[in-house]
């Protein structure tokens, strides 16, 4: 069920939140309004530890030395994170890693850091959701 409320804020504020939902194509000011408290509200839950899912992306170069080697053995050393992996050969030198997590958002995030911080990874991101619920 919605509920209603009243906000206030500066005239800037709220123009700098009118440009945010028009470069974002929402719909209105709640719609806007809901998923910035929700990313927020997230964001808190990661702090806490809560239970999270979440989707690493890494893009490497297989021809670094022992590379794919540590990659695979990080893994393996957080098998009860992960849900799956997909392994894509982008071309002859570079690969694209998707590794989808479930865990306590700082399991999830050491891993994450951990693969990223491995010498010759590029690009590497984590994104995690969370329901509110325990996913367990
Ligand atoms: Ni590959």
């Amino acid at each position: 069920m919605l509920k209603r409320f009243t906000v206030s804020m500066e005239d800037t504020l709220l123009e700098d939140f009118d440009n945010f939902i028009k470069e974002h194509h929402y719909q209105n000011r709640s719609e806007a309004l809901r998923d910035l408290i929700r990313g927020r509200i997230i964001e808190k839950e990661w702090q806490a530890e809560k239970a999270v899912m979440g989707v690493i992306s890494l893009v490497y170069d297989h021809h670094q030395h022992q590379l794919q080697e540590k990659v695979t053995e990080l893994q393996h050393d957080y098998h009860n994170q992960i849900v799956s992996t997909t392994h894509v050969h982008m071309d002859h030198h570079n690969c694209l890693e998707v590794i989808i997590v479930r865990g306590k958002a700082g399991e999830v995030r050491r891993l994450a850091d951990s693969l990223t911080a491995l010498r010759g990874v590029r690009n590497g991101s984590l994104s995690m959701s969370s329901t509110g619920k325990d996913l367990h």
